[in-house]
């Protein structure tokens, strides 16, 4: 198979990482979660207590961190940030931190050279609109914010997490508010990406509905 780039974009738990991880091992190729990556420098900045004000010292962060991604692990500075990245608290503040132009300018360019050297498929906000504008295929994928809280909350449930439905609600909202209206890349369908609506739809009809288009 030649090389491929597939972009998958849409909001907060529309159900793009759970899609994108099953077609990459249906076509054998590399899954790069790129939410995961902004996730892994708002942990580190957690961790190390940094004012989250304080913009370039969380800049400086971004430029320092060594981010990679191996059988479907996260690691940051050699070590796998999995679970701890999925934290609420990192949750909630992940989108301030992915606003800023110089630490996406690093994710973006990590993401670029991803795409360079190996078929991936690569799920997130910007990736068809701004990360891969040649990308071979795009596909934005949608849901009403009912359901991508339920799912969310599912999951987190399931990892044992103690969260409520209202909290992860708001989180959503907030999320998808700064991510679509932030200046520098924002949360946007790409005007040639094909749109998915998973509301009601189970993950095999958007896993199939999406390799229609591939194959
Ligand atoms: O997909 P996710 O919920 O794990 O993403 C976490 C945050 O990272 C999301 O709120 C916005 C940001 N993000 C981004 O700005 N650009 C991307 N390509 C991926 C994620």
């Amino acid at each position: 198979m030649k090389k491929v780039v597939i972009a998958i974009d849409g909001p907060a738990g529309a159900g793009k990482s759970t899609v994108a991880k099953i077609i990459s091992q249906k076509l054998n190729i590399n899954y790069i979660d790129s939410g995961a990556m902004y996730r892994a420098i708002t942990y580190k900045v957690l961790q190390k207590k940094i004012d989250i004000t304080d913009e370039n010292k969380i800049i400086e962060i971004s430029r320092n961190s060594d981010i990679d991604f191996e059988d479907n692990n996260i690691y940051l500075d050699g070590k796998i940030v999995n679970e701890e990245i999925r934290d609420l608290s990192v949750s909630s503040l992940v989108s301030n931190i992915a606003q800023i132009k110089e630490v996406r300018e690093v994710m973006v360019s990590l993401q670029r050279k991803m795409g360079e050297k190996y078929s991936v498929i690569m799920d997130g906000r910007d990736i068809g609109s701004y990360v891969f504008p040649n990308a071979d295929y795009k596909f934005f994928l949608t849901a009403s914010v009912k359901e991508r809280a339920y799912r969310r909350y599912i999951e987190l449930k399931s990892k044992g997490y103690e969260v409520t439905i209202d909290e992860i609600i708001k989180d959503i909202e907030n999320r998808d508010k700064i991510d679509s209206q932030r200046e520098f890349a924002p949360l946007i369908k790409a005007d040639d990406a094909i749109e998915i609506n998973t509301s009601g739809k189970s993950i095999d009809d958007v896993v199939s509905k999406i390799l229609e288009y591939i194959k």
